[in-house]
């Protein structure tokens, strides 16, 4: 759904960072690292430094073989010795690394000493199941220790990760787990959903008898309830067990700079979702740097990221970006207001976090309680905030600016995407901040907006989000489908990224997002086709056909409305609106949100057949419907 900017850029309030904040920040100076970030090679091999490498780098970017664009050839290093092993060896051994809390109020905390000696029994126990390098590893599970421990096993030995968010379905699970050939699996009985405990071990189960490369599903007994472990399949283990007697040291597998790290599924706009690859060496470095000057990381910063470990935000900024800088990271299991809204408030005084990155959807949820918990709570220690996975709209950031942030703290709105790995397009915490815009594009990247024939676009008129230039954290690769990576850096000359995002640039080159230029809808933030919610939609013997749209939603942003055919014989009554809910929703599990289902007689179509989405899009807003020389009638 595109949203209008025009109205938007007329929020002409700016916001300016204190003396404080000013003196404090790691870069003072915005515009001049934009300017050392034009020579790409230099600021990236400067910044690649922080890391220990077993081997160094020969060559920084190798552009031979557009897009396979190769960062830091000859180099060999691994994740997770820098992630963990390397701050045993400093002041930071008995320092906490992760602190985990659930909404029941439980806590764990695990220093690096604690989690290197977890990590190396897991990859130890890993190499026995026969897991090597280049093997596919996958997890299905809750946001706990075990979940990080298990990720940087992985990377330790050189086993790729494919983690599957745990509030999909048994189809999403058995989709990804056949089209990667994993061959282990790690799952848990269940995890703490708003006073219930969601089952995840009987969906793993039921996936895994479709799943024959899976030769191994671990078990972490993560609720403590007592459980059986499935005879059916014969092939677990529970976590406890696996690891028991492992030595307490791992070899960590030196990796060849762009060796694969992992894979990790997101929606496109055709009907499958696409395997996003990342490698390592680059990756590391995006993470790890936009972390530190987005977020400003000084060595005393508790970072708390509420996103969940199944998506990219997860990957990157709840695991690996804080790791990497040696810094505490928050893992929270919980809605964001259960026991109740001030829930999240309650944590950032109890644990004194410095650095909070959310989610816009998550914020419109909690304005609605207004500022009874915000005020109930010391959030003094915050220093920096930042949202990101859709556009913010300038209500919900002035909410989270004035009332968590209490005026004092900078909001980072970043772009980014599963496929640019890292932060993208941000301010910095000395920049000047426009409720609403997510500013410039980092230093080291380069951004723009370009019209549909790839040419640059005057100021405030629309176009498309384009990546001009490689960037370190930049996706490889799509699993089994390098056609399709290839279009996507075709579809305007030069080889440049099409980000599928429709942006308006101010006068002070200031990126207004305005929404997808594609088949793809964000609902509180999670990304879905419509293809992906058209099939399930078909997959119901009451429904002969249909198309989705975005429709727009207060909290969601936006939800699902669909237009229907149905079958001969069927009614669209209550009841069988409630059924077909349910239907998508076990299909493609709780993220697609249904808003509104319009049965029809037809639907916009071309004369080869492809349902015209626009033309449902443009309906819907009241907007003229374009050029229609395409539709059959
Ligand atoms: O449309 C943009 C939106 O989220 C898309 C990427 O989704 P995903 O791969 O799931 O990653 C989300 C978390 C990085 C983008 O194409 N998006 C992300 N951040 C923003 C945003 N839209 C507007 N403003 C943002 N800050």
């Amino acid at each position: 759904m595109i949203r209008d900017t025009t109205v938007l850029m007329n929020e002409k309030r700016v916001f300016k960072p204190s003396e404080e904040i000013k003196e404090n920040a790691l870069v003072k100076n915005w515009e001049a690292e934009i300017e050392k970030g034009k020579n790409l090679e230099k600021y990236w091999s400067e910044k690649a430094e922080q890391f220990e490498w077993f081997k160094k780098w020969d060559k920084v970017l190798d552009e031979s073989n557009k897009p396979f664009y190769k960062w830091f050839l000859g180099g060999k290093i691994n994740l997770a010795y820098n992630a963990v092993d390397r701050w045993i060896k400093s002041e930071k051994r008995n320092q906490v690394a992760i602190i985990y809390i659930n909404e029941r109020g439980e806590e764990k905390k695990i220093t690096f000493y604690e989690l290197y000696l977890a990590v190396n029994k897991l990859a130890n126990a890993l190499k026995n199941l026969g897991v090597k390098k280049g093997d596919i590893v996958s997890t299905y599970m809750p946001m706990c220790p075990e979940l990080l421990i298990a990720l940087l096993a992985c990377t330790k030995i050189g086993a790729i990760h494919s983690v599957i968010y745990s509030g999909l379905s048994v189809g999403s699970l058995v989709e990804r787990i056949n089209e990667t050939q994993v061959k282990v699996l790690f799952t848990a009985d269940g995890t703490y959903r708003r006073g219930k405990v969601i089952d995840l071990k009987s969906i793993a189960d039921e996936a895994v008898l479709q799943c024959p490369s899976v030769e191994t599903i671990v078990v972490v007994n993560h609720t403590g309830t007592p459980i059986e472990l499935s005879k059916l399949s014969g092939r677990e283990i529970f976590y406890e067990r696996l690891v028991e007697g492992e030595a307490s040291y791992c070899e960590p597998e030196p990796m060849d700079s762009e060796d694969p790290l992992f894979i990790l599924y997101t929606s496109g706009s055709t009907g499958k979702p696409k395997g996003v690859i990342h490698t390592t060496a680059g990756y590391m470095l995006g993470t790890a740097t936009t972390l530190r000057y987005v977020f400003d990381i000084h060595e005393d910063d508790l970072f708390w990221c509420t996103g969940d470990i199944g998506w990219i935000t997860g990957h990157s900024y709840v695991i690996y970006g804080p790791l990497l800088l040696g810094t505490t990271t928050v893992v929270y299991e919980g809605a964001p207001d259960y026991p109740d809204p001030g829930v999240w408030w309650k944590i950032v005084e109890k644990y004194g976090v410095t650095k909070f990155y959310t989610a816009p959807t998550a914020i419109r949820h909690l304005m609605r309680f207004g500022i009874r918990y915000t005020d109930l709570y010391n959030l003094e220690s915050l220093r920096i905030l930042g949202t990101v996975g859709e556009p913010i709209n300038p209500e919900a950031w002035i909410w989270l600016y004035k009332n968590v942030g209490k005026e004092r703290c900078p909001l980072m709105d970043t772009w980014w995407q599963t496929e640019t790995g890292m932060h993208m397009i941000s301010p910095l915490p000395v920049s000047d901040l426009k409720p609403g815009a997510t500013a410039l594009p980092l230093p080291g990247v380069d951004a723009d907006v370009v019209d549909g024939k790839g040419n640059p676009v005057p100021v405030g008129k629309g176009g498309y989000l384009v990546i001009k230039k490689p960037w370190p954290a930049m996706f490889r690769n799509l699993h089994k489908n390098k056609e399709r990576f290839k279009e996507i850096w075709s579809e305007f000359p030069g080889c440049i990224y099409n980000a599928g995002d429709m942006v308006r640039k101010d006068e002070d080159g200031y990126f207004w997002i305005q929404g997808r230029s594609d088949d793809v809808l964000k609902i509180a933030g999670h990304r879905i086709g419509t293809a992906e919610v058209e099939s399930a939609f078909v997959s119901h013997p009451a429904v002969v056909e249909a198309a989705v749209i975005g429709r727009s939603d207060p909290i969601k942003g936006e939800i699902i409305k669909a237009f229907i055919i149905l079958r001969g014989g069927y009614e669209l009554k209550t009841k069988l609106i409630g059924e077909l809910k349910k239907h998508v929703r076990h299909e493609l599990g709780p993220v697609a949100v249904l808003g509104e289902i319009v049965q029809v007689d037809k639907l916009p179509k071309t004369r080869s057949g492809k349902i015209m989405h626009r033309i449902l899009r443009a309906q819907e807003m009241g907007e003229n419907l374009g050029d229609t020389s395409t539709l059959e009638e």
